[in-house]
């Protein structure tokens, strides 16, 4: 999502977060890549967009975290940055209002430093539309429960959309990129429903609206930047820090963090 000041996303997302800026594409100014375990924010500069909803981040240690939360200072003074410590996660608001919550490996589940999901508020009434839409198009495992939904996207990873009362209509843009192992098929419903919005490469598409697959209801809008498995990118090494070295604590030999691979259940 875009964000105006690359000064201020920096200190946010590396300083304050502990997440890592991609040492290698991206070196602004008009855009840059913050590593987050195996995924990443994309940051181009621009007007800021408010993803509807919030980002799960799991972060090696919270108390880590509250620590660096607490030592902010100038460069966040009259930005929208907030965080409230909770027992088992800090919810963190970014200079331009965007919502996290940062929790911890074990939380919900494996996953020790990335984005283990991100939540969508939605309008009443269409999640049992929005589950049969990832199951029949995406071909994904879902879980329904009152009011929302789970999406099943990757190990460790999924996609949660909630049913809200005071649902915002004005979606500004914002976008989500996915790996599928099917590429082909949920391009072939979406094209003969009209719902391609770029053809960027034999191995990526774009799509924003979701429908009921059945009855053909628009239901919700989030681009989705569909990329194959034989995208360039990938399963691209993403190099991580450990944000805990500093100057006066230095400890050699542990500048890196490699998050621990998880399970398959
Ligand atoms: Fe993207």
């Amino acid at each position: 999502m875009f964000i105006p000041d690359q000064t201020v996303a920096t200190y946010f997302y590396a300083n304050v977060l502990g997440l890592t800026r991609d040492p290698y594409i991206e070196w602004g100014p008009g855009n840059m890549w913050i590593n987050a375990g195996k995924q990443q924010f994309h940051l181009p500069t621009g007007k800021p967009q408010i993803l509807r909803g919030h980002v799960g981040v799991s972060v090696p240690k919270l108390s880590e975290l509250e620590a660096r939360l607490r030592k902010t200072n100038s460069p966040l003074n009259k930005t929208r940055f907030d965080f409230t410590r909770h027992k088992h996660h800090i919810s963190v608001i970014c200079p331009w209002g965007n919502r996290l919550k940062c929790i911890e490996k074990g939380t919900i589940n494996d996953m020790e430093l990335g984005i283990p999901y991100v939540e969508f508020e939605v309008p009443a009434g269409t999640t049992k539309g929005i589950a049969s839409f990832y199951e029949r198009v995406m071909n994904c495992k879902t879980r329904r429960k009152a009011g929302g939904c789970s999406i099943f996207v990757g190990r460790d990873q999924f996609l949660s959309f909630k049913e809200v009362k005071n649902f915002n209509p004005n979606y500004d843009g914002h976008h989500i990129a996915i790996y599928v192992s099917n590429f082909s098929g949920p391009h072939k419903f979406l094209k003969s429903n009209n719902l391609i919005t770029d053809e960027t490469d034999q191995n990526q598409y774009r799509f924003t609206k979701i429908i009921d697959p059945k009855t053909k209801r628009f239901l919700f809008e989030i681009e989705h930047e569909v990329r194959s498995l034989y995208h360039p990118m990938y399963e691209r090494t993403l190099i991580n820090r450990n944000p805990d070295q500093s100057f006066f604590n230095y400890q050699r030999g542990r500048d890196a963090f490699f998050p621990a691979e998880t399970n398959v259940k």
